[in-house]
């Protein structure tokens, strides 16, 4: 590698390995784009599938991060909407906002920004397979698009829960929207990570009876119950999932139930084996199968948990017979962010309160060791650069 010059950001070295070095300072390369300089920046579950090297075309070199706030510094001729001092909010999406998936607000299906596949748009530091965007896990990141791409920050938010408006509340938000939660209805969640946390808190908005939330780190659980008031069940405890929700459910099931574990599930040696270690199959299916076996006939799933993109061990036969609702994607964060804009101010979501971490970015390898292998009650981690003003 070049010696370089400029600023810190972090640097994939391999899986589980990740470094901060000196890279540099990112340009303007087109009259749409904006230099942001990063104020907070999230390390979010899909780092952990990169840097445990899970995710194809993920380069040695790439600077991740795709959760983060920072201030304008700059902005090419063509913008318009943000200008040199803003504070903004950067959603993961990397979308045009003309195309015709954008026109419909699918931003995470943006058609015009990711040149390496059709399926999703771009995301910043993702893999080459989301176009190999420089992510924000550095002091300074390039944001291309950036009339629609950067959002002001509305005066007096906290830049906690500002930047978990960039990915992680409009995730689990999306999650319960997907799932068509009734008035009164069963919600299971499968993962108490911050996805599955938020899409709990958010089931309740949308009309929930009923929140299960299901995992097997024992202080997620306990933060699931106190924080989103959950029903909690540790898989490690149960025989068969699947029967085991039919039970709690007077043997019809849940009536939706969310992914928001995706392919590092565990609860399955098998699943473990074949998918995430010997890699024959796109990730372990685990939540996603015990979502499909134990919904209600005619029931919901959401997936937003993330797996690899070919062939996967679904019960796929079980989705045709049971009539099953599957909906999954990306998060198209923007649509979004008006409506948590309203449920924060207005008191009913909290988003900081699941951040259990702060960290500066040059001790960013060490974030990445305590979220992965969840250690001292990690939910959450800010990073903070050097260069960042609050
Ligand atoms: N679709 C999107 O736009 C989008 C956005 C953000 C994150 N994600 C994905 O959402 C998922 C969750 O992200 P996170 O930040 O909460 O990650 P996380 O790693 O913090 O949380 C995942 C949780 O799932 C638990 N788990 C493992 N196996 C399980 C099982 N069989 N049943 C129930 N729980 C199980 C783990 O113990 C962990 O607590 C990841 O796959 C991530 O890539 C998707
Ligand atoms: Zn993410
Ligand atoms: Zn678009």
């Amino acid at each position: 590698m070049q010696p370089c010059s400029g600023m810190l950001a972090t640097n994939y070295r391999g899986p589980s390995r990740i470094r901060v070095c000196e890279k540099p300072e990112p340009v303007i390369e087109h009259p749409n784009d904006a230099i942001v300089r990063v104020t907070r920046s999230c390390i979010c579950g899909s780092d952990l599938h990169l840097y445990h090297g899970l995710v194809p075309d993920t380069r040695v070199g790439m600077t991740f991060g795709h959760e983060f706030t920072g201030v304008i510094e700059q902005v090419g001729s063509g913008v318009q909407n943000v200008k040199a001092g803003d504070h903004v909010l950067v959603p993961f999406n990397i979308f045009c906002g003309t195309c015709f998936f954008c026109q419909k607000e699918l931003f995470g299906n943006c058609h015009d920004t990711n040149p390496s596949a059709t399926a999703s748009g771009g995301f910043y530091g993702y893999s080459g397979t989301t176009g190999s965007y420089a992510g924000g896990q550095a002091e300074y990141v390039r944001v291309p698009c950036a009339d629609v791409g950067a959002v002001k920050i509305p005066s007096g938010m906290h830049l906690e829960d500002a930047v978990l408006l960039t990915d992680a509340l409009p995730t689990g938000y999306q999650a319960a929207e997907m799932a068509s939660i009734k008035q009164g209805d069963t919600v299971a969640v499968f993962g108490a990570g911050p996805i599955g946390l938020f899409a709990a808190k958010c089931a309740w908005l949308m009309g929930a009876g009923r929140v299960i939330v299901i995992d097997n780190v024992e202080y997620r659980l306990e933060f699931a119950k106190r924080w989103a008031n959950a029903e909690v069940i540790n898989f490690d405890e149960i025989d068969d999932m699947t029967l085991h929700l039919k039970k709690i459910t007077d043997w019809l099931g849940p009536d939706s139930c969310i992914d928001a574990v995706g392919a590092e599930a565990g609860g399955s040696w098998f699943h473990r084996v074949t998918g995430v270690f010997m890699k024959i199959q796109a990730g372990a299916p685990t939540a996603l199968q015990w979502a499909i076996n134990s919904v209600r006939k005619g029931g919901n799933i959401s997936v937003v948990g993330v797996y690899g993109p070919t062939l996967n061990m679904v019960p796929i036969g079980n989705v045709v017979n049971k009539g099953l609702t599957i909906r999954a994607n990306q998060t198209s964060v923007l649509r979004h962010v008006p409506k948590l804009l309203e449920h924060i101010q207005a008191g009913r979501l909290s988003p900081k309160d699941i951040i259990t971490h702060r960290i500066p970015l040059e001790e960013i390898a060490e974030g990445y060791h305590i979220f992965s292998n969840k250690l001292d009650g990690c939910i959450k981690t800010v990073v903070i650069p050097p260069s960042a003003v609050h």
